[in-house]
């Protein structure tokens, strides 16, 4: 046979085949194109069976030695690209079978003794997906690094707090920082929970039922590491579930989905105080494009796209989730479906944490070791629009509530005060202390010092508030944790 066996798709299964495929049906059935990013994945999960099957009496010791020889080649002509991808091969698991028995032989074919793909595919995905959660938990530390770098400096800085979008309270710039850090911090905790179900071992369920020959998972689960913290081996217990369901791959769609969502949230926050009509930030110019028509325009694309890419995620959550509701046990070819929006979605969390990391945080510059090209904050600005919505009415309720009023007759009194201050076209601290005096005669002198935009701020010294006290115990442990 001048051919490798499986090079006629028709002749992969067996000779019950009457008919070859239409090219159409080729095409529509086949993964090569998509699945073959999980090569590593699948030459590893390969070579723990291999290891099990030998130490099992199951294949001959030169047969694993052929199969290590014939992956190792493989894994080269892969990873420097002359590897021949065939879509008459299907896909990526039957590509690196039949190239591994054109060139050891017999110990090719043996390989896949006690194995099914459809245990095998479930393996890559979850040995594939293991490894990219890891770098997007990296990517989440740098990104939290990046924010807390951005909270630390800006501690004192003062900006109006927003509810409803109009000025409600001032709050630290350092503060609304931290609240990112805290999101992001809990989707790094999704991650490293969801690894837990995503490291178990599918293989050894075979096609659908397990399998008769006398393999040892256990062994494989530790040689793919797929083990718990106490380092105990983590097997699929039911072979017709290790085979079909897909959840842990919807579990992690969905927790890059509300990733996705802070992100986005932080993107149209970004959008918002760079508009000229706020003016609080700039970004680095590398991240902003022009207008083709108008010239005095620099738009915010990163985070417009990543505002957008969000919706694109969110898709591919409700996609996965689909996919798997109408499946009966076990399974079913619909469950190849779940790749590109798999990979999809690990490439678009990914793209995007490692952009928003250098957009806010900066880049460190090589020659100097310094980090440069982060965002820029207008302090001036925020403080000027903290001024002017009457920020500080709260803290002159609070003021007569501590002289002795209900605080719904004091919410009442400073609704009062602040009338008379729009009308003259003032801020409440900009009262003289006699008009003042006319809403409550209790108002003393003092009263200026919790009217003041920093007074209100270090009023709110209580844990998680926004006093700058509080907001530098915060960072202080954000920075142990993640260090
Ligand atoms: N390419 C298939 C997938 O992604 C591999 C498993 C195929 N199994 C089968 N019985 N046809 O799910």
């Amino acid at each position: 046979m001048s051919q490798n066996q499986f090079d006629k798709k028709s002749q992969a299964w067996s000779a019950l085949f009457s008919e070859p495929m239409s090219d159409l049906v080729k095409r529509y059935t086949s993964s090569v194109f998509f699945d073959q990013r999980l090569w590593q994945a699948d030459i590893a999960g390969s070579l723990a069976h291999a290891d099990m099957l030998a130490a099992q009496g199951i294949i001959q010791a030169q047969d694993l030695a052929a199969i290590e020889q014939g992956m190792a080649q493989i894994t080269n002509e892969i990873a420097s690209g002359v590897f021949e991808w065939k879509l008459d091969l299907e896909d990526v698991h039957l590509n690196i079978e039949a190239r591994l028995t054109q060139l050891v032989g017999d110990a090719g074919k043996r390989l896949h003794t006690g194995r099914s793909r459809n245990d095998q595919v479930a393996t890559d995905v979850r040995l594939w997906l293991r490894g990219e959660m890891d770098l997007i938990t990296g990517l989440l530390t740098d990104l939290q690094k990046s924010l807390l770098e951005v909270a630390e400096k800006h501690v004192e800085v003062i900006l109006p707090g927003f509810t409803h979008l109009q000025v409600a309270q001032p709050i630290s710039f350092g503060h609304h920082m931290l609240a990112y850090v805290e999101m992001f911090s809990r989707d790094a905790e999704r991650m490293r929970e969801v690894r837990q179900r995503v490291n178990r071992l599918p293989l050894g369920a075979a096609a659908l039922a397990g399998t008769s020959y006398p393999l040892d998972r256990e062994r494989v689960a530790k040689t793919l590491a797929m083990v718990n913290d106490a380092g105990e081996p983590q097997v699929c217990q039911n072979s017709l579930d290790a085979v079909s369901d897909r959840d842990f791959a919807i579990e992690f769609t969905a927790a890059a989905a509300l990733c996705m969502v802070h992100i986005s949230r932080l993107s149209e926050e970004l959008i918002i105080w760079m508009s000229q009509n706020f003016g609080f930030i700039k970004i680095a110019d590398r991240f902003t494009t022009g207008s083709s028509i108008m010239p005095q325009k620099k738009n915010p694309d990163v985070p417009e796209l990543a505002r957008g890419k969000t919706g694109r995620v969110v898709g591919h959550l409700m996609g996965l989730i689909t996919l798997m509701k109408g499946q009966p046990l076990a399974y079913n070819k619909d469950n190849q479906e779940d790749k590109e929006p798999l990979f999809d979605t690990v490439d678009t969390l990914k793209d995007t944490l490692r952009i928003f990391s250098e957009m806010i945080g900066g880049q460190i510059n090589t020659d100097t070791g310094q980090k440069e090209g982060g965002i820029t904050v207008n302090a001036e600005a925020m403080e000027r629009a903290a001024l002017k919505g009457y920020a500080t009415a709260t803290d002159l309720a609070d003021y007569l509530v501590k002289k002795g009023l209900p605080f719904r007759d004091a919410h009442e009194t400073v609704a009062h005060a602040v009338k008379a201050a729009i009308s003259h076209q003032v801020d409440l601290s900009e009262l003289p202390l006699a008009v003042l005096q006319e809403f409550n005669p209790n108002i003393e002198k003092d009263v200026f010092d919790v009217l003041s935009l920093r007074g209100s701020l270090n009023a709110r010294d209580i844990l998680g508030g926004t006093a700058p006290r509080q907001v530098r115990l915060q960072i202080a442990q954000h920075g142990q944790r993640l260090a």
